[in-house]
């Protein structure tokens, strides 16, 4: 019998051997995504959702003959855990996180797009899987195919991009330093913090990749992560909706390049 996973709803049957998954937070992009993948890669689009059980939503995408996943985790560790976790048991090995985030270095604009190379684990969910030492860090090949992605898209759709170490928290108000909306608290162990990870050259922060990068490191799997910025804390942290259409539309082509550029050299290899 197909193994059955329970959180994501899905059988091994029903992903027909996928090796490869993007992974954004929101349900609601993973149709678009799919789409785009098929459209950009000169694939096919399954027809509606696989599953779409909570907040994890999953479409399947045929590029060149080449079976690729999208599914959401949902905001945070513990949601893109139990995603990670149950697509690995049905044999997904390469994981693209395509998110968003807000920038912490004044140099980076609203738009661009960060490529991790690791992840600062302010998570709690990666404790679970690994040790603190253990370090949350993206595999070379997605690295390599996700800048390779960026170079070739990024003159056409006039963004920049930048590669380094991003920030996975737990919270999106504390422990980024946002004044929580009810009490508009921020409790001293944050305050500061955002300039500490500004002088140590962290880039930004977002909310799953430490928890993406230290299952897939430990799990001995490929796991990458490319977030578009939507806001800069340095300069201000209105989230508009022209920054978000344009940080989530240059993100997906990066990421959508990246797949079908490592289906392309896992084929040659
Ligand atoms: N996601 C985050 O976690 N933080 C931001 O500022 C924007 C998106």
């Amino acid at each position: 019998m197909s193994r059955h996973v329970y959180h994501l709803d899905l059988t091994e049957e029903q992903v027909r051997g996928a090796r490869y998954v993007l992974l954004p937070g929101d349900p609601g992009r993973v149709p678009m995504i799919a789409e785009r993948l098929a459209g950009q890669a000169g694939g096919k689009m399954s027809h509606g959702a696989l599953a779409h059980r909570r907040e994890y939503c999953t479409h399947l995408t045929d590029v060149r003959g080449v079976p690729v996943l999208v599914t959401s985790t949902g905001i945070g560790g513990p949601s893109a855990a139990i995603a990670i976790d149950e697509l690995a048991q049905l044999g997904v090995t390469t994981f693209i996180r395509v998110g968003t985030t807000g920038a912490i270095q004044d140099y980076i604009q609203v738009g661009d797009v960060v490529i991790a190379t690791g992840a600062v684990r302010l998570d709690g969910a990666s404790v679970q899987y690994a040790p603190i030492e253990y370090p949350a860090v993206a595999h070379h090949e997605v690295i390599l195919a996700l800048i390779q992605a960026a170079r070739q898209i990024a003159p056409s759709l006039g963004y920049r991009f930048h590669v380094g170490v991003t920030a996975s928290t737990d919270t999106f108000y504390p422990a980024q330093e946002r004044k929580d909306s009810f009490s508009g608290y921020v409790p001293r162990r944050f305050q500061g913090m955002t300039e500490e990870w500004r002088r140590l050259g962290v880039l930004n922060y977002e909310m799953e990749a430490a928890t993406l990068l230290t299952l897939c490191g430990s799990f001995g799997l490929r796991g990458g992560c490319v977030t578009g910025v939507l806001a800069n804390r340095a300069s201000g942290d209105q989230v508009t909706a022209e920054a978000l259409r344009l940080g989530q539309a240059n993100v997906v082509a990066v990421a959508v390049k990246a797949v079908e550029l490592l289906i392309k050299t896992d084929r040659e290899a």
